[in-house]
């Protein structure tokens, strides 16, 4: 029997386990040149088996034992998550997890408009919305499969228009993208929804990432304010990845995840569980500790608890913080971010 009161895991560097992210497929109807580029990802690679996915149960269960370990929110992600079958069935089965205070999504947007009703009625909060540019043939070529910006933007307003809250993730990538940054945060200050720069990063293994890719958020920040008055605004909460800056008129906000030119690791207080149920203690690990085996050979909810325990307790990754020291190690092999999601 598991306990009822959440105890507080802390790693060994002093952070508490918080935040649980699940991927529920390691495909995705885009193919993102930063993400999974076609050439790698192209017709013959071998995506994962239906029986080697964690189904809705044993996702359910894996949030029942992590919420004992002080988790309160939950994302789903991917791949693309809408993907997934039935997707809203285990939204639902993770709303009535008792102590899941939280639960967020990120998404392409392109199947968006079409569950956005059923996702919000079955208990979704917010979504995050990935969108890199406005311009369609610049939006075509980065999502690698020709998807137009009206079928986001569509998307996005039949979300709000649901009452689910939307945030928009913009990876902006020098060179390819940066020529969006203004006309993006024009268009969605005027929307009233949030708009998040993200530093392109170097997440798995096949993008290719160079560091004069990364246009910094400093840069990212000069540039708005230059045209639009920005003013600092205080985190919302602990470990927020993102620094927030309000528009000086008042009318809405953006946010800029530094992941590449300050790291947060100090504050990261997630875990993340791989579609086919390995969980990584970093979003630049090169290895996890498999949970689908435990969960298919009868490990009781109190053993499963302790492994995992276990795993947190000697977690030290700080990734983001050595990138740029040329620590030995770093040139390593990485998990694929279509596997464990963002
Ligand atoms: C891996 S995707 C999975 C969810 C969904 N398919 C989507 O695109 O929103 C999660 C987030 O990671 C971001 N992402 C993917 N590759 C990235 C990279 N190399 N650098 C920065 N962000 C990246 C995406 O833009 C997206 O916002
Ligand atoms: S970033 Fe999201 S939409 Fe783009 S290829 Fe990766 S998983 Fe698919």
């Amino acid at each position: 029997m598991l306990m009822r009161q959440p105890a507080h895991m802390f790693d060994k560097l002093q952070r508490p386990l918080r935040d649980l992210r699940i991927s529920v497929t390691d495909q995705c109807n885009f193919r993102c040149r930063y993400c999974m580029p076609e050439e790698m990802f192209g017709p013959d690679y071998k995506f994962l088996p239906k029986e080697k996915l964690l189904t809705f149960e044993e996702l359910t269960r894996l949030a029942e034992i992590f919420v004992t370990l002080g988790v309160e929110k939950v994302r789903i992600t991917g791949g693309e998550p809408l993907l997934r079958k039935e997707l809203p069935k285990l939204i639902r089965m993770i709303r009535h997890v008792d102590g899941v205070k939280d639960i967020a999504m990120t998404t392409n947007g392109s199947l968006l408009a079409k569950h956005a009703q059923a996702l919000k009625e079955a208990g979704l909060h917010r979504v995050t919305v990935s969108l890199d540019s406005l311009d369609d043939e610049r939006f075509g070529a980065m999502n690698g499969r020709g998807f137009k910006v009206s079928s986001i933007l569509e998307g996005i307003e039949e979300a709000a228009a649901a009452g689910l809250q939307v945030k928009i993730n913009m990876v902006v990538q020098k060179g390819t993208n940066d020529q969006d940054v203004l006309p993006m945060a024009r268009y969605f200050r005027e929307k009233g929804h949030i708009l998040r720069f993200i530093e392109y990063m170097d997440v798995g293994n096949s993008n290719g990432w160079k560091l004069d890719q990364v246009l910094p958020s400093r840069d990212i920040v000069s540039l708005i304010h230059s045209e639009l008055p920005l003013e600092k605004a205080s985190p919302n909460h602990y470990g927020e990845v993102a620094s927030r800056y309000r528009y000086a008129d008042g009318k809405s906000e953006i946010g800029l995840i530094s992941s590449v030119t300050q790291a947060f690791c100090s504050t990261c207080t997630r875990a993340r569980i791989s579609a086919e149920g390995q969980m990584y203690s970093c979003l630049f690990a090169s290895s996890g500790t498999d949970l689908r085996s435990p969960l298919r050979e009868g490990w009781s909810d109190e053993r499963i608890r302790e492994y995992v325990a276990a795993y947190w307790s000697e977690r030290e990754d700080r990734y983001s913080e050595i990138r740029l020291s040329n620590t030995p190690g770093l040139g390593r092999k990485k998990v694929e971010m279509s596997h464990i999601g963002g």
